[in-house]
């Protein structure tokens, strides 16, 4: 296959450096700064921080290292990837069905997620607005709960996101995606700074700090650990086809392992440090850190109303978590973009366009579950809920233990070698040893548990 590799008909990264940016860009997201600190505040704090450090570590980064070989392998986009390198094994051609569950988890994903960015992004003009200052907890829990009862704000939020997302698509890898993280990832990350250096000086910084790193094992369940899995998968981008289309980028020279290592360091950090940003603020406020979902949609604009230079900072926080929510709402739509490029022959920006259509209809059903379908519920969830979950918690994982099992048992090793440039080191035989072994595993327990057919909290 050697000989027949040239570059990916998307074009490439300029540099190893911006495809750090743009995987670390997909990675870091809704789910380091939202999803990471409601899920850390329910599960206790500091040993669940833990144990999702752990799954980062042995489960995250093999995984990731897996998905980018696929792609850098093949320079195509998951499905066109799956059905080359199967070809290349000689393996069984029913593999394929890897890359459009990896393409489908991405799509699919994208339509609840364009609703939670439309929420991120009407909160920066709501908090600018000055409204949350000295407001109350109930005035403020209301403005909430108004925004999803109505149908059209969220229609509307969540249609400018789906646009602006497509539109940078549609220009492809080099003018579109590399351009916006190149602004939008050191824009996140001097507005985090400054709301760490702002939750230092006036929030209650080391109870912040004890709450995330002082771990209480008796507060940690099995579900915790399993909540802890699923989200190291959703947090690192993985099993959605981005990093494998992020991978066929690659320029050529650069080592998969060291970048793995360098976009999942940089995920985990920024997600302590939202939850140094914004825990210490709770706390100073007398508030609860195990609010759910409404952590920083509710309690922090609660928290922030009553601090001085709250309005700013308020308005700050928003505009990273949307900021956030931009580079990673670009790399879901990435790969089916891609391969209509590829399989049907389509203009970029008429793949965007398609593409688009398809999540707007989606993303449509899950705004409504808020409000006008709300009373319709399947396993006792709305739309919106069943989108997260199953993606989330059955399409991730699912994926996760496919990659796995292909890169380490189906793929040649010497293939996976050649790619990970690892030689016969000692790291490529953990590499080896945690794929074929320790993640499929983890990922059996974690669907047996959810059957219930072993029962972990005892
Ligand atoms: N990693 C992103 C986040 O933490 C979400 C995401 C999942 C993005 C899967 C791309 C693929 O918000």
């Amino acid at each position: 296959m050697a000989e027949e590799r040239k570059t990916s008909i998307h074009g490439e990264w300029s540099s190893r450096w911006v495809y750090i940016l743009a995987a670390t860009g997909s990675a870091v997201g809704l789910g380091n700064i939202w999803k990471f600190p409601y899920i850390t505040g329910e599960n206790g704090g500091g040993a669940f921080v833990m144990v999702y450090l752990v799954c980062i570590a042995i489960i995250g980064i093999p995984v990731m290292m897996g998905e980018v070989l696929i792609g850098h392998r093949t320079k195509k986009s998951p499905v066109n990837a799956l059905i080359d390198l199967s070809k290349e094994a000689g393996a069984w051609k029913g593999w394929v069905a890897l890359g459009w569950l990896a393409m489908l988890s991405g799509y699919l994903i994208l339509t609840y997620y364009s609703v939670v960015a439309g929420w991120a992004l009407a909160y920066i003009f709501k908090a600018g607005s000055g409204a949350f200052t000295g407001a109350s907890a109930e005035e403020i829990s209301a403005v909430f709960d108004e925004m999803l009862a109505q149908p059209a704000t969220l229609v509307i939020w969540m249609s400018i996101v789906i646009v602006f997302t497509l539109a940078i698509v549609g220009q492809g890898v080099q003018k579109g995606l590399e351009q916006a993280v190149r602004y939008m990832m050191p824009g996140l990350l001097i507005i985090l700074i400054l709301l760490v250096g702002y939750s230092m000086n006036s929030g209650k910084f080391m109870e912040g700090v004890a709450f995330l790193f002082q771990p209480d094992f008796s507060e940690l369940t099995a579900r915790g650990v399993l909540v802890a899995l699923g989200h190291a998968f959703f947090t690192l981008s993985l099993a959605s086809g981005v990093m494998m289309t992020y991978g066929a980028y690659l320029p050529e020279g650069t080592s998969i392992a060291k970048t793995s290592i360098a976009v999942a360091a940089a995920d985990t950090i920024v997600a302590l440090l939202a939850g140094l940003a914004i825990f210490p603020i709770v706390f100073a406020n007398d508030l609860s850190p195990s609010e759910g979902p409404g952590l920083v949609f509710v309690t922090l604009p609660i928290a922030f109303g009553q601090m001085p230079f709250g309005t700013f900072f308020g308005t700050l926080f928003f505009l990273m978590l949307t900021l956030a929510a931009f580079t990673s709402a670009i790399s879901l739509v990435e790969p089916s973009v891609a391969w209509l490029v590829e399989r049907v022959g389509l203009p970029r920006g008429r793949a965007a366009l398609f593409a688009g259509i398809g999540i707007w209809a989606i993303a449509l059903i899950c705004a409504l579950s808020f409000n006008v379908t709300s009373e319709m519920r399947l396993f006792k969830k709305n739309f919106f809920d069943l989108m997260d979950f199953g993606t989330s918690n059955i399409m991730l994982p699912l994926g996760g233990l496919l990659i796995a099992i292909y890169t380490a048992w189906v793929m040649t090793a010497e293939s996976t070698k050649s790619e990970l440039e690892l030689g016969d080191s000692h790291a490529y035989t953990t590499w080896q040893t945690l794929m074929r072994y320790v993640t499929p595993l983890a990922i059996i327990v974690m669907f047996l548990n959810a059957l219930g057919l072993i029962d972990l909290t005892q």
